[in-house]
């Protein structure tokens, strides 16, 4: 998955004053280091408002316009004035209004239909050689600070449009375009290769007939079907939309997440599941007990642990279908034992089916029942003390349930709560999720606790982003 940033504004019209802020800031912000600024404009409706909204702005007045050069990403090929060219509709919205602040020699227009220019190719000829004399360091293009991109309901940008030929266009800046699904039929149009020499590429969408091109860009669609999806800045894509463009975007998996169970799967020989730990798993699923199990790589770190501190004595809260039991018990001596607690009894059961076919059952008590009843029963009762202990079960409860653990351990033991992060909500002090504020409650009472060393790692994999704490009881 490409990183891309996503920012969703209420509407269109927010959409255009807040991308116009974004762009007022990042020139100021770049002529604080770099001059001259290259921004490549874009038109469309909410393209033109926001060059609207940048003639509007008094920071506009902050900016030095003679060290500013502006550039566009494709044009229509019609002659000279056309309200149909994007370059005569920046000039109305925005060029005008800058006047002299404005050298004309920093407009760089793609030039339009003439007896001079009579094809979208001479056009293309002319703008590359345009692009050239503006580059440096022996690149053809300028290092566009921004380039700005509108996008069609069909995912095109600039005018590179789906299936059309000029999306394999290579070795060129820029580009003649026929046949364009969108009239006029001729067009100019900056290629990828230019688009990808950008630092920044913002694509700027509204509008709820452009939510499947949103969704399917930002999944990495393939750039014949979605050309949006191929427009990439070299430091940094960003995605300004409207909330209707967003609204399928949800469906999509978040930033990240394809690459983190990739990166998971590409390190799965490491924490190879055998036969049995794949049916452990299968059962839960026919059974319909959710999938909330750990990912093979945190069964593994769970047995490594175990394995290392010598564990004997193992106590396990939350067996589920005894995925995590089974890769505890496998860390055991012959002569170990583990205990796990869980309330629900048709999910004890799937896991005690589980774990007996996995050949481990003589290992495992699976006992039913709240697990602070259950705690409670195990201390009363002056059980052995356990050497590694894994909290797996409800969040709300995490803070009573360490000190419920605590006397049960011996000195040295391990104890490893699962799922304290939660994808980050966990630093929000009024969310409203119990099971966000049970973490809270915990990381609080440990923060008071002599008796533990603690950390927290943060995880990102299969099962999204979050982390577990590690903590050791001093001897
Ligand atoms: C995240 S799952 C455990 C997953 C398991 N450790 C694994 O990785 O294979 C949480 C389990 O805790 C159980 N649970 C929830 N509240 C509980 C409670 N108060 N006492 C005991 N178990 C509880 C749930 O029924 C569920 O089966």
């Amino acid at each position: 998955m490409t990183a891309r940033d996503v920012v969703v504004h209420p509407d269109a019209t927010v959409l255009a004053e807040a991308v116009a802020a974004r762009l007022l800031t990042r020139l100021v912000d770049v002529q604080s280091h770099r001059r001259p600024v290259h921004v490549v404009l874009t038109g469309g409706t909410v393209g033109i408002a926001t060059l609207a909204a940048v003639a509007a702005s008094p920071v506009r007045h902050a900016v030095d316009w003679s060290g500013v050069h502006l550039w566009w990403g494709d044009e229509r090929f019609v002659p000279d004035g056309h309200p149909d060219r994007n370059e005569t509709q920046a000039r109305t919205a925005l060029i005008d209004a800058l006047g002299d602040a404005l050298p004309a020699r920093n407009v760089h227009p793609m030039p339009a239909l003439s007896d001079d220019v009579p094809t979208p190719e001479a056009s293309a000829t002319a703008c590359a050689a345009e692009l050239a004399r503006w580059s440096s360091h022996g690149a053809h293009v300028p290092a566009f600070d921004v380039l700005l991109l509108g996008m069609g309901p069909d995912g095109h940008v600039a005018s590179l449009f789906p299936g059309h030929e000029a999306l394999d266009v290579v070795g060129a800046t820029t580009v003649g375009v026929h046949g364009s699904p969108k009239p006029p039929p001729e067009r100019v149009s900056l290629t990828f290769e230019a688009l990808h020499a950008a630092r920044e590429v913002w694509v700027v969408a509204a509008g709820a007939e452009k939510a499947g091109a949103v969704a399917a860009a930002l999944s990495d669609g393939d750039v014949h079907d979605v050309p949006a999806a191929g427009a990439l800045g070299l430091e940094r894509t960003v995605w300004l939309v409207d909330v209707a463009a967003a609204q399928e975007v949800a469906a999509a998996p978040p930033a990240g997440q394809a690459l983190w169970s990739a990166v998971d799967e590409y390190f799965s020989p490491l924490a190879q599941e055998d036969d049995a730990l794949v049916t452990v798993r299968h059962n839960a699923a026919q059974h319909g007990l959710p999938d909330i199990a750990v990912t093979p790589n945190q069964g593994a770190l769970l047995q490594i642990l175990a394995r290392s501190i010598g564990a004997r004595r193992v106590l396990e809260l939350g067996t589920l279908g005894g995925y995590s039991t089974l890769w505890l018990a496998r860390a055991l001596p012959d002569d170990g034992r583990l205990v796990s607690l869980e309330i629900d009894a048709a999910h004890a059961e799937v896991a005690r089916t589980s774990l007996a076919a996995a050949g481990v059952a003589q290992l495992v008590d699976v006992v039913v029942g709240p697990a602070a009843e259950t705690l409670d029963r195990l201390a009363a009762e002056g059980v052995e003390p356990f050497d590694l202990v894994f909290v797996d079960a409800d969040k709300q409860s995490l803070a009573r349930y360490l000190d419920q653990v605590l006397p049960l351990v011996r000195p040295g033991a391990l104890v490893v709560v699962d799922n304290v992060v939660r994808g980050g909500a966990v630093i929000e002090p009024q969310h409203p999720d119990d099971r966000v504020q049970g973490v809270r409650r915990f990381a609080e009472r440990l923060v008071d606790l002599p008796s533990v060393e603690a950390t927290v790692v943060q995880t990102v994999g299969s099962k999204g982003y979050d982390g577990f704490a590690l903590l050791r009881v001093k001897d």
